[in-house]
């Protein structure tokens, strides 16, 4: 017999703001953009209100505006600058203790990171145990080195460490590694992998790639967390308590950037594979927030040249992230750019003309390409 899946009748309620980011305001080089990282530029005035507002007096006016504005600047300073008491606590199982007060490895709440040996992954991994969760960190090199870190940091901290390339990990590896970790109750899970797997030089024309470059781009950077994906959602919605998060890194090179296509087109992918999987799970109650987050420039170790003044640290930037995903789900978005400075450059790039656009997005690409030739020669 075949059984009807229909949408749960009473969908769960949608917020404001997720109302307004109607399916076709996709986030590209336009105003439009700033909707989905920062909600004050689309405000819409109720019908009423604009059918109303003829008949009011000039000071009734201004203050209906005066309002609206202050409204959208709380909104903005809740998303961006307020960091709740307990981040992540939707997501975390209390834990049994044992007797002697540690808490039993397999009631505590998991993070599973991939890419998590260094850079931004490695700063995740450092800021959920600090909040009390274990982490599973994976990568093709450095896991234990990563692991003693993490211990020497938080010694009653659990931690497991899993060495896979990515890379080439086909779906039956990728199964074998979610049945490796089917004893923890992971709650979280963090599609962190993704770089520019190529030989020297990365930065190209998209007519210089060659097939494997092609491949490669994508499978790093966005097949791989979909094969995870779909294996970890049957156990992220058992272990929901009371719910699970899915974080998709992507990058604000989603807007496409020259030299860097195949990179940028694989992390657009993880935008739209991110409000399809939230879309899902919130037509059909499944007990599982999904975001996709757009990070600019953060210093890393794989982002070490030619880096925009002024960026983040990657642990600084981990926390930043994690502290404030909560807010961003709570208001029903399915991207989000956490660190206000990259959400202002991705508004003030929607408000410019495109030949101004084409120009800026060059001058930092080509800034990177060359200090990486920099460095290249003086090898
Ligand atoms: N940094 C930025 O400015 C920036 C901006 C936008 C988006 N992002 C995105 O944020 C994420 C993290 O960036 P990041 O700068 O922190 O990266 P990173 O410093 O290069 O670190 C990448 C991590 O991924 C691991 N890794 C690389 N290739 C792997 C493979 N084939 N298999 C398994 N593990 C692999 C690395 O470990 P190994 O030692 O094993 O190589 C390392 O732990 C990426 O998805 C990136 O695209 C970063």
């Amino acid at each position: 017999m075949i059984k009807e899946v229909r949408p749960a009748t009473s969908p769960q309620k949608v917020s404001n703001s997720t109302f307004f980011l109607s399916p076709l305001r996709i986030p590209y080089l336009d105003s439009t953009h700033f909707s989905t990282t920062f909600p004050s530029s689309n405000y819409e005035l109720p019908t009423m209100i604009q059918f109303a507002l003829p008949s009011l007096s000039f000071a009734t006016r201004w203050g209906i505006a005066l309002v609206a504005v202050g409204y959208r600047l709380q909104q903005i300073y809740t998303l961006y600058f307020r960091v709740p008491a307990s981040p992540l606590q939707n997501y975390k199982r209390n834990g049994s203790l044992k007797s002697n007060g540690e808490k039993n490895e397999s009631s505590v709440a998991w993070a599973l990171i991939t890419g998590s040996s260094a850079g931004i992954g490695f700063g995740y991994a450092q800021y959920l145990l600090s909040r009390g969760f274990g982490v599973i960190i994976l990568s093709h090199e450095g896991v234990q080195e990563a692991e003693e870190a993490l211990l020497k940091e938080y010694p009653n901290g659990h931690v497991r460490s899993i060495t896979m390339d990515c890379l080439t990990a086909s779906p039956s590896d990728i199964e074998n590694l979610v049945k490796s970790i089917s004893d923890l109750n992971v709650t979280i899970l963090i599609n962190n992998v993704g770089s520019i797997p190529m030989d020297y030089p990365p930065f190209r024309l998209f007519r210089d790639y060659d097939s494997q470059g092609i491949e490669n781009n994508w499978h790093l950077n966005a097949g791989f967390a979909t094969h995870l994906t779909q294996q970890m959602i049957p156990i992220l919605e058992k272990n929901a308590q009371p719910r699970s998060l899915i974080l998709n890194i992507a990058s604000q090179a989603h807007i496409g950037l020259p030299y860097l296509t195949g990179y940028s087109s694989a992390k657009g992918y993880l935008i739209s594979f991110s409000a399809s999987l939230a879309r899902e799970f919130r037509l059909f109650n499944t007990p599982i927030d999904c975001l996709a987050i757009t990070p600019g420039d953060v210093h890393s170790q794989g982002n070490r040249y030619g880096v925009t003044p002024g960026a983040p640290q990657a642990g600084e930037y981990a926390k930043i992230v994690l502290e404030r995903v909560d807010g961003a789900v709570e208001r029903g978005l399915f991207e989000f750019s956490p660190y206000w400075k990259h959400a202002l450059q991705s508004f003030m790039l929607g408000l410019l003309p495109e030949r101004v656009v084409a120009r800026e997005v060059l001058k930092v690409v080509a800034a990177k390409k060359d200090a990486l030739a920099e460095e290249h020669r003086s090898r």
